[in-house]
């Protein structure tokens, strides 16, 4: 390794310098060759993760609680019940207490803002499972299905479809870390946060990706070597999802969607995925499709994360 990650948050993936990036995607690599060997490592023996949950999970929970156990430690799982943040007591002082017991902190909540706020009180690395403006875990599993797809990241062209949400805050400053081109098609209102597609932007000056966003599909998914989409209404929009649902509907990843890209395209998705709104069900189930390797590839990025900082 040429980088010490050793104690770093990881709130963002704009704050990841181009090499440790890479380095969390190479040793991602590395952590799977060796799961595959069924090679047993125990380099966190005896050490705790605490993961907050203010939303829910399935992969975030599985990936990172197997993932310690796996690696010799073990993983505190906290629901919103068990420690209501911000109502029980403060973050600072939750940041605070729990630096006194645990390694390290993984944290999935509604305001971005509480995780900056444990990672400014944490004497401990904490780690973004998921926030309102960004899920940095999930586009680090995702760029590493891709190179291991497509043999490469640096002149490819992603396409995201949909929502500008917290998933497509991430892709662009992931896309931008490595180069990959990225056209997001969203409806008018939809867009990704102007400051987010600014500080993409800055990164992107430097590698070439090209960041682009339209409303128009056709645009964003020509050429396309990878498809994205998301769910339409995240979690705590569910009021908002039938109004949603209207205006994305011209945004659903169909079979002739997938047609327009290139020929051997492959389709992502985070999961969980509304089949029939925003990816039809024969997509979703192609041969192109690459979700549950994404999902796999949840435990092999985090895991990569996790034994850098907590090294
Ligand atoms: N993709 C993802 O983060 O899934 P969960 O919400 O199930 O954790
Ligand atoms: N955008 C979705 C992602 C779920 C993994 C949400 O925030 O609900």
């Amino acid at each position: 390794m040429t980088v010490s990650l050793r104690r770093k948050h990881l709130v963002s993936l704009k704050d990841l310098t181009f090499e440790e990036f890479f380095q969390i995607l190479d040793v991602a690599d590395e952590l799977k060759r060796k799961h595959e060997r069924n090679e047993r490592i125990e380099p966190l023996r005896g050490k705790t993760l605490a993961m907050i949950f203010q939303k829910p999970s399935l992969r975030t929970r599985i990936s990172f609680e197997s993932g310690m156990n796996r690696y010799g430690g073990h993983a505190i799982y906290l629901g919103p019940e068990d420690i209501q943040l911000g109502k029980r007591e403060t973050t600072a002082d939750i940041a605070r207490t729990i630096s006194g017991c645990c390694d390290a902190i993984m944290a999935r909540t509604f305001g971005h803002d509480i995780v900056v706020e444990l990672a400014r009180w944490a004497r401990v690395p904490v780690v973004n499972g998921l926030t309102d403006r960004e899920h940095p875990c999930q586009i680090l599993a995702d760029l590493m299905t891709v190179r291991e797809k497509l043999g490469g990241l640096r002149g490819l062209k992603m396409a995201f479809l949909g929502d500008g949400n917290n998933v497509a805050h991430s892709l662009l400053h992931g896309c931008a870390k490595v180069g990959m081109h990225l056209s997001l098609a969203v409806p008018r209102g939809f867009e990704p946060k102007a400051e987010v597609i600014e500080e993409a932007k800055a990164d992107a000056a430097r590698t070439g990706a090209k960041l682009h966003v339209t409303h128009n599909l056709e645009e964003a998914v020509r050429g396309a070597d990878a498809l994205y989409t998301d769910v339409w209404a995240s979690m705590g929009q569910e009021a908002e999802k039938a109004a949603r649902a209207k205006v994305m509907k011209p945004y659903q990843l169909s079979m002739k969607v997938l047609k327009k890209a290139k020929p051997e395209a492959i389709v992502l998705h985070c999961l969980p995925a509304h089949r029939g709104e925003e990816i039809t069900d024969e997509v979703i189930e192609s041969p192109q499709s690459v979700v549950f390797d994404e999902a796999e590839n949840r435990l092999h990025a985090q895991m990569s994360v996790l034994l850098q900082v907590m090294a």
